[in-house]
C-alpha cells in the first residue's frame, strides 16, 4: 500500500498526539474565551458562550492547526502564520458550533442533549438559539479580517472564501438541505455520499485548506494532496457518527445515541450495515492516508494521527 513515502516518521502513538494537541487546544480555549459573546446583549452572550465554550472535541480546529504546521516550512513570511491560523481555527469551530445549534432546533432534528448538556434551546429557548447560531456565524468572519493583525490582505480573503464555500449552500447549509429532504427515503450510495461531503464533508476539509492557505501561495501538489486528504477524514467523519449514533451510548457521545433509525434518516450504517459502514471508514483512512503520502510534504505526523482519531474515536 506505501508507496514512495516522503515522511517516513513512525506513526504517533495516542500519547503523542496528546502531547502535541494539549497546547494547541489550551490556545483555541483561550482565544474562544475571549472572544466569543463579549459585548453581546447579556442573553444573546450567554447563549453564544454556551453553544462553544467547555465542549467538543475541537476537531476542526486541530486539523487547521496540524495543517498550518505542516505547510510552515513553505511559507515565505513565517510570522503572520501562528496568529492567522489561531484566528481560522477558532472561526471555523464557530460555524461548527453554529451549525450544531441549528442542527439541534425542533424544525431540524429536534434533539436536547448536546456536548453533555441541555441544547441551547432548551436552555435558552428557540429564537436566542436561532440567533446565537446566526451571531456566531457572523463572528467567525469577524475573526479572520482583524484590523491590528499582521495577515496580508490576500491571507484573509482566501480565509474567508474557503470558510464561505465550507459552510454555505455548497457545503454544510447545502447538505444538512439535503440531509432534511432525505429523511424516510432509501438515498442510493452516491446519493448519501454527497450528502455526507457536504454537511460534514466541506467544513472538515474546509478546515484543512484553511490552515494551509495561512502559508500564502503553496504549490499546486501540496494543495492538493491535503484537498484530498480533507475531503477523505470529512466524510469518514460522517460515516463514523454515523456508525456511533448506533453503537454507542449517549452519555458517551454526549448527545441522544440512536437517533438516525429513530427518525428515519438514511445513513451509512443503514444503507450499507454496520460493517459495510466500518469497511468505508477504512476506506477512506486509507485514501487520506495515501493523498498525504502525495502531497511532498516533509513533515504530516499531526495530520496522520488525526486521521486514525477519526476513524478510530468512540465519541
Ligand atoms: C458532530 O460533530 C456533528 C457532525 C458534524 C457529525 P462533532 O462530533 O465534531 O461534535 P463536537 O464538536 O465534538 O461536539
Ligand atoms: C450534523 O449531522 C451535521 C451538521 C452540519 C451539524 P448530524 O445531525 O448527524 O449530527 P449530530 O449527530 O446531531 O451531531
Ligand atoms: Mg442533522
Ligand atoms: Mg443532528
Ligand atoms: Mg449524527
Amino acid at each position: 500500500m506505501v508507496g514512495a513515502v516522503r515522511d517516513a516518521s513512525p506513526r504517533w502513538s495516542e500519547r503523542q498526539l496528546a502531547d502535541w494537541a494539549e497546547p494547541q487546544l489550551a490556545r483555541v480555549e483561550d482565544a474562544l474565551s475571549r472572544w466569543v459573546g463579549i459585548d453581546a446583549p447579556v442573553l444573546l452572550g450567554e447563549a453564544m458562550r454556551y453553544a462553544v465554550l467547555d465542549g467538543g472535541k475541537r476537531l476542526r480546529p486541530l486539523l487547521v492547526l496540524a495543517a498550518s504546521e505542516a505547510v510552515a516550512p513553505l511559507a515565505p513570511a513565517r510570522t503572520a502564520i501562528g496568529d492567522a491560523a489561531l484566528r481560522a481555527a477558532c472561526a471555523v469551530e464557530l460555524i461548527h458550533a453554529y451549525s450544531l445549534v441549528h442542527d439541534d432546533l425542533p424544525c431540524m432534528d429536534n434533539d436536547v442533549l448536546r456536548r453533555g448538556k441541555p441544547t441551547v434551546h432548551v436552555k435558552f429557548g428557540e429564537a436566542d438559539a436561532l440567533l446565537a447560531g446566526d451571531a456566531l456565524q457572523a463572528l467567525a468572519f469577524e475573526l479572520l479580517v482583524p484590523d491590528e493583525a499582521d495577515i496580508p490582505a490576500a491571507v484573509q480573503a482566501r480565509l474567508v472564501r474557503l470558510l464561505t464555500r465550507a459552510a454555505g449552500s455548497q457545503g454544510m447549509a447545502g447538505g444538512q438541505a439535503i440531509d432534511l429532504a432525505s429523511v424516510g427515503r432509501r438515498l442510493s450510495e452516491s446519493e448519501l455520499r454527497e450528502m455526507h461531503r457536504l454537511k460534514t464533508g466541506a467544513l472538515l476539509q474546509g478546515s484543512v485548506e484553511m490552515g494551509a492557505a495561512c502559508a500564502g501561495e503553496l504549490p499546486a501538489v501540496v494543495l492538493a494532496g491535503l484537498r484530498d486528504y480533507g475531503a477523505a477524514i470529512g466524510l469518514a467523519f460522517q460515516v463514523v457518527d454515523d456508525i456511533l449514533d448506533v453503537v454507542a451510548d449517549s452519555e458517551t457521545l454526549g448527545k441522544t445515541a440512536g437517533k438516525d433509525a429513530a427518525a428515519d434518516k438514511p445513513t451509512y450504517v443503514s444503507l450499507l450495515g454496520l460493517e459495510g459502514a466500518r469497511a468505508s471508514a477504512q476506506q477512506l483512512l486509507a485514501q487520506a492516508l495515501a493523498a498525504l503520502e502525495r502531497s511532498a510534504l516533509s513533515d504530516t505526523a499531526a495530520l496522520r494521527a488525526l486521521a486514525h482519531m477519526v476513524v478510530d474515536r468512540d465519541r
